[in-house]
């Protein structure tokens, strides 16, 4: 296996391995540290079978299965993320971070090209540490203060002010969007234990203790920051893909301009562990911070 750089700030292409063979304890220890540094890891040329992929995830850590989205028929924790050539909404065209509405927010995603457009269906991610580290000093020092609320409701809900348009039978389940939770602005990763800035414009609702246009102009502010293009890096898909990206490390958008045709995704999330302002410790072993 060999550990190469997809882009100066973002994400590591893993190539020579098969993710069809159990991984060894080197390797496992290898990739975990390669995502908690630069955010995704990238394979491609798989043949995984749905077993065979949710075997890789459980190598990680617990998988945690999300209650919206539509699974893979037979395969409860697979998400499935499909998009028809008659439809025009997609899943996940948006800046966000996976599940930082739950107070244990996920580690991340694995998500697995089984068919892809002939052109278009990229992905794009976005370092946050990049974009902390970006910050002035001054900026950094009122966001280390702050934390912020995140929601499923507005997002998912019953009473959601997203319209789902053609993803209604894709997306599911909206009673179960009760999800709340406070998070740091700035936190520690739990593998690296880097500084990152933990907002997000699909799931964050406001700073907390501060009124909404003070809220709103602060985080307007974070996200065009956030947005700039130096911190990205655009993959694209070929069948057999995989992108694994750390859920606290990047924000991730996966574009929407293939109309006509098919795209189809599997995604497993791994579990996470809550998010603090601080580093738990730098000699905490690799398996006890990865949920
Ligand atoms: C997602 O947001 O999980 C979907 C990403 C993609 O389909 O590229």
């Amino acid at each position: 296996m060999q550990l190469l750089p997809a882009s100066p700030l973002v994400g590591t292409d893993v190539v020579d391995i098969d993710l069809r063979q159990p991984l060894v304890q080197s390797q496992r220890d290898a990739l975990i540290q390669a995502l908690g540094a630069t955010g995704v890891l990238f394979f491609r040329d798989q043949t995984l079978t749905p077993e065979q992929h949710v075997a890789f995830a459980q190598q990680i850590g617990s998988i945690d299965i999300n209650r919206f989205f539509t699974p893979v028929p037979g395969h409860p924790m697979i998400a499935e993320v499909r998009k028809e050539p008659d439809q025009k909404s997609n899943i996940g065209g948006g800046w966000h971070t996976d599940h930082s509405y739950d107070t244990a927010p996920a580690l991340g995603s694995i998500l697995y090209a089984r068919e892809v457009p002939r052109v278009g269906g990229d992905t794009i991610f976005a370092s946050m540490y990049a974009a902390y580290d970006a910050l002035s000093d001054g900026l950094k020092k009122t966001l280390e203060g702050l934390d912020a609320l995140h929601s499923s409701k507005h997002v998912f809900g019953a009473g959601r002010t997203r319209d789902w348009g053609d993803l209604q039978g894709r997306l599911q389940n909206m009673g179960a969007a009760t999800q709340d939770a406070v998070h740091p602005v700035v936190v520690a990763h739990p593998i690296s234990g880097r500084k990152l800035l933990y907002v997000n414009p699909d799931f964050t609702v406001k700073i907390d203790g501060w009124s909404i246009a003070e809220s709103n102009a602060l985080l307007d502010h974070l996200y065009q920051h956030a947005a700039r293009p130096e911190f990205q890096y655009r993959f694209h898909w070929t069948d057999g893909a995989i992108a694994f990206w750390d859920n606290r490390a990047t924000w991730h958008y996966a574009l929407n301009d293939y109309q006509g045709e098919r795209r189809l995704m599997h995604r497993i999330t791994i579990a996470g562990v809550p998010l603090r302002r601080d580093a738990v410790s730098a000699a905490a072993p690799v398996s006890a911070v990865t949920g």
